[in-house]
């Protein structure tokens, strides 16, 4: 009998059995908080949902702290409740909802115990460097947050214009062992061409530690898969390692200065 010899696999077939990683986002704005984010829990069930059917297994919800809306404990309490009540309900159709916050610099958060805002229970907090003007005060605040032994992490680098002009910036926080967190949005060109090109600067040199949605609303999405497929296509393999959550730090605290 003669043997029948199977053809080798063309690359479409390899690419259609392709398994996508576990999606994990840091960001996203899913827990109604006072903010620009939902404006209720059926709005953020629904963000929620749309972020499981699109890969996402692991959502931290990253209420803003801003300037303007800062966390006095009613605030905070409100926010807690509402997420535990969203992780509940998603935990039922397999995403596993998680709460942090996004911190946008200000003096008064340098008197604050960053354990205080931390990602879950990962050693690490989530913080934005200004769209505009200068990155000092965010670089105090990242050193206040490395000083209690937490990692910062920065969000949405490629949209600062301070980084625009000069990406030495983002080199040298990242060699500080920030975490350089691009936004899907910024890759998928959501945000216009010039902070496409950044965010694409970002990967290409290894400074972007993982890419998150920052999603807001349904015409802002926590989506990570459309921003995954980009980079899947320009680093193969190499694209996993920023949208499956290996990038996060573990433990309680973290030494920086003895991971440089
Ligand atoms: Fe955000």
């Amino acid at each position: 009998m003669r043997v029948k010899h199977k053809p080798a696999l063309s690359e479409a077939a390899l690419q259609v059995g392709r398994v996508d990683p576990v999606f994990v986002d840091v960001h996203s704005h899913v827990v109604p908080s006072g903010d620009d984010g939902a404006q209720s829990n059926e709005e953020g069930l629904e963000l929620c949902r749309s972020a499981a059917q699109n890969g996402t297994t692991v959502l931290y919800a990253t209420p803003h702290v801003w300037p303007m809306l800062p966390l006095p404990p009613e605030r905070e309490e409100t926010i807690r409740a509402s997420h535990a009540e969203l992780a509940r309900a998603a935990a039922a159709f397999g995403l596993d909802l998680r709460l942090g916050f996004e911190l946008t610099p200000t003096t008064a958060l340098l008197e604050e115990d960053p354990n205080r805002f931390r990602l879950g229970d990962l050693p690490a907090v989530l913080m934005e460097v200004p769209f505009h003007g200068s990155l000092d005060l965010a670089e105090r605040l990242a050193e206040h947050i490395e000083a209690v032994g937490l990692v910062p992490v920065i969000a949405h680098p490629e949209r600062s214009q301070a980084v625009l002009d000069d990406q030495g910036l983002a080199a040298g926080m990242a060699e500080r062992g920030w975490l350089l967190q691009v936004n899907a949005t910024s890759i998928v060109g959501y945000h216009g061409a010039e902070i496409e090109a950044s965010a694409w600067r970002l990967v290409d040199d290894g400074l972007a530690g993982l890419v998150a949605s920052d999603g807001h609303r349904r015409a802002r999405p926590p989506h990570l898969n459309e921003a995954f497929r980009a980079v899947q296509a320009r680093l193969g393999e190499g694209a996993n390692a920023l949208f499956d959550g290996r990038a996060l730090p573990a433990g309680d605290r973290v030494d920086l200065a003895e991971r440089r």
